[in-house]
């Protein structure tokens, strides 16, 4: 496509034809000769101890090449810190293979390598495992008593505990004309990405490994491995550039990277390590979480009063930690608050980041309880939510960098047509069928983070500019380009983005919908900086038009540099690289500036309409229509985000209706491991859904003033959906996910 403004315009995903015709090559697809294939075998017990390990049936098999256990593993370091990932939470991280101790129903105990998969997995299976088996809990219902704040410790992204409380909640409460209290339950939940967890290893060497990893953060991965394995960083190389979905779940490297790495190295050879799906229930899940709120209001609709608690399971060995109660105060303007936030370790593997972590959780419970307020006080919800209304976060006492929750609400109540319900609950039919509608509010957080990129102009006039980031779907290699484009004023099809590798300028692991805010800032960074040497060159070249001109005086635009007081001289990136006679590079990091952004509350907002049917004798639940009005600062391009939102909407239908891990506390082992009975929205699921993106300037949050929007679809989407249920039948369940015989 030719154009110099790109920015804004809904480009199509650069690598679309590669992944609909197969092309795009994932972490457990690469061609690597000479190719061993790990199968792991996970513990059947939930806690104890491994006795005996016969392996005699599984060695004598034709085709297996080792079996590796706690008995036979290479020497590992114990330092914690040498396990600790970019996303590690405080605590001791988990270490495969590491001893006889089981810690969660799952574990990965041993690892089989033979010639091919299917001997590899054969083989698993002839391995007989002896443990000791000792008392476990997994239950967080069951153990609320032994609720305690979480540790505090290092992480990537730092996550604020909850605001001190203000005021006096129990006198403000007491006094309130409309009070509502609620009990919401959540349940575990799995990420579970079309791609299945893998690695593949080539061997190159003593001591230097090519890792094709699925993964969140190449970055993650090289350092995660070098550390354990002792090996120079520079020796491993980990390449992600298609990636299969991940929504949180490689956030942290998975135990089949440690396992093919480790076996790689020990047998010098190259290894597969693929994961298939009920494995993928045997690491991070987004934790269950049991929430309290007790909200109270004056007669004429403001919020007086507001208490939000949380208590979400952790692991015995890490301290998993979200943000679940803070986004209350933050959203309304509230005198009298009271947050607390509380974990219970049990013995299951680390919860670990799911999309909107924490948020998509809290705001259930919020929103909620506003919808149950203004019902109580005969208020429409959504203009209870406009009294309720913040121009500043006055949990914080900080201004927003920008909030334009406001347009959110009147673009998408106007699309939906809000005004047009009948208030009353449970008086609209459709034959059989109650029909109800609700609304919610989102927020999300916008995360700043250091980025760093490269950038070279070659002798084809070919930009390239490089980060080891990945695109886990998102669209981070089309947004990228089109970021580079702009910035020096070429056209797309002249801009390469080249990512997913380590050996690439260092990048954070991808999410909490940071990357666009972060990488390219750090894409736009370098590419200024390459204007400058640009001018440069062209001085050099071509002296005499150019001579005493400074950036204010030139323009870049359609891969030329041109004089601003006449765009007909100009001289093109091609001919100016060729004529230089080597290319042009430039290296950039953008670290944001925490000292200004640390004034301010950054966040996206959203607003989600929702209509439902539900069956009057069958209970069953129906999604009929939705619009989401997103507030995400700058939207790069409206299409590869708007699929964001739709995803996230999508998901919204799936956490309030379907998606749950079901667990047996007798066995301490999660039951439904499949996608026949881990239940997701799929196509008949899926009818009117509508994406709003409202204008929002923001000049403060990065360079870009772009805030990203991985999660911010699926927060308000969910309690939109529970509060159109209680409107369309006059019941208010607020378990997660409401299934038909609630409504019986
Ligand atoms: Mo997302 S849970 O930050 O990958």
């Amino acid at each position: 496509m030719k154009t110099s403004h790109s920015i804004g315009k809904p480009i199509d995903r650069l690598e679309g034809h590669l992944k609909v015709t197969g092309a795009a090559t994932y972490a457990a697809e690469y061609e690597v000769g000479d190719l061993l294939h790990g199968y792991v075998v996970n513990s059947t017990i939930t806690k104890g101890k491994i006795i005996d390990i016969d392996e005699q049936a599984a060695r004598e098999l034709p085709g297996v090449i080792e079996v590796f256990s706690h008995n036979n593993r290479s020497k590992l370091p114990w330092f914690d810190i040498l396990y600790a990932d970019m996303d590690a939470p405080p605590g001791t991280p988990f270490k495969p293979l590491y001893d006889e101790n089981v810690l969660y129903n799952g574990q990965p105990i041993a690892l089989v390598v033979a010639e091919t998969f299917e001997t590899a997995r054969y083989a698993a299976s002839l391995i007989k495992i002896t443990y000791e088996e000792s008392k476990f809990k997994t239950s967080l219902l069951s153990n609320l008593q032994d609720s305690r704040s979480p540790k505090k410790g290092m992480a990537t992204v730092v996550k604020p505990l909850p605001p001190d409380d203000k005021g006096n909640f129990e006198k403000a409460y007491a006094a309130a004309n409309v009070t509502y209290e609620g009990e919401f339950n959540h349940p575990p939940e799995h990420h579970n990405p079309l791609e299945l967890f893998a690695t593949t290893t080539v061997y190159e060497g003593k001591g230097k490994l090519t890792v094709y990893d699925k993964t969140q953060g190449t970055s993650n991965s090289q350092l995660y491995i070098a550390n354990i394995f002792g090996l120079h960083y520079k020796n491993v190389r980990v390449i992600a550039p298609f990636v299969g979905g991940g929504f949180g779940s490689g956030l942290r490297p998975q135990y089949q990277l440690f396992l093919c790495v480790m076996a790689s190295l020990q047998l010098k050879r190259n290894v597969r390590v693929a994961m298939d799906r009920s494995q993928m229930f045997t690491f991070g899940h987004r934790p269950p979480t049991y929430q309290k709120t007790k909200f109270g209001a004056s007669k004429d609709g403001m919020l007086t009063a507001l208490h939000h608690t949380a208590i979400a399971e952790t692991s015995q060995n890490e301290d998993y930690n979200e943000v679940v109660v803070n986004w209350g105060g933050m959203l309304y303007p509230v005198k009298n608050t009271e947050f607390d936030y509380k974990l219970v370790s049990l013995d299951i593997f680390t919860p670990m980041d799911m999309r909107a972590p924490g948020g998509s959780t809290g705001m259930h419970a919020i929103e909620t309880s506003m919808d149950a307020l203004s019902y109580a006080l005969n208020m429409d919800p959504l203009e209870f939510r406009l009294l309720n209304y913040s121009e500043t976060d006055e949990s914080a006492n900080k201004p927003f960098s920008s909030k334009e929750l406001k347009a959110c609400y009147q673009k998408a109540s106007e699309a939906f047509g809000w005004e047009q319900r009948n208030p009353k609950p449970r008086t609209t039919k459709r034959g059989q069928r109650l029909v109800g509608t609700g609304m919610s509010s989102g927020i999300w957080d916008v995360i700043a983070l250091p980025g760093k990129a490269k950038a070279t102009l070659n002798k084809k006039g070919q930009l390239k500019v490089k980060s080891a980031v990945t695109d886990i779907g998102t669209g981070t290699r089309t947004i990228m380009t089109q970021i580079a484009a702009d910035s020096l004023g070429m056209t797309l099809d002249n801009v390469v983005f080249e990512y997913g590798d380590s050996k690439m300028p260092l990048a954070p692991i991808q999410g909490g919908s940071y990357t666009t805010g972060v990488i390219g800032s750090a894409v736009k960074a370098v590419c200024e900086a390459l204007k400058k040497k640009i001018l440069k060159a062209v001085k050099r070249v071509e002296a005499s038009s150019f001579k005493g001109a400074t950036l204010d005086d030139v323009i870049f635009s359609d891969n030329y540099i041109k004089l601003k007081k006449d765009p007909n001289i100009g001289f093109s990136f091609q001919q100016l690289v060729s004529d230089n006679g080597k290319k042009l590079k430039a290296s950039k990091s953008n670290i944001p500036n925490a000292f200004k952004l640390k004034k301010y509350t950054r966040a996206a907002h959203s607003a989600a309409f929702v209509e439902v049917e539900v069956d009057e004798q069958l209970g069953t639940i129906k999604v009929t229509r939705a619009v989401t009005a997103v507030a995400a600062g700058k939207i790069i391009n409206p299409k590869t985000a708007s699929s964001q939102i739709l995803g996230g909407m999508i998901w919204g239908i799936g956490k309030a209706l379907q998606e749950e891990t079901l667990i047996d506390h007798n066995l301490g082992k999660y039951m439904n491991t499949n996608l026949g009975e881990y239940h997701i929205p799929v196509h008949a699921d899926i009818n009117d859904l509508e994406v709003i993106f409202v204008e929002e300037k923001d000049d403060i949050i990065n360079e870009l003033g772009a805030k990203g929007v991985g999660e911010i679809g699926l927060v308000s989407m969910a309690p939109a959906i529970a509060n159109a249920i209680y409107h369309a039948t006059g019941k208010r369940i607020n378990n997660f996910p409401i299934h038909f015989d609630d409504l019986l």
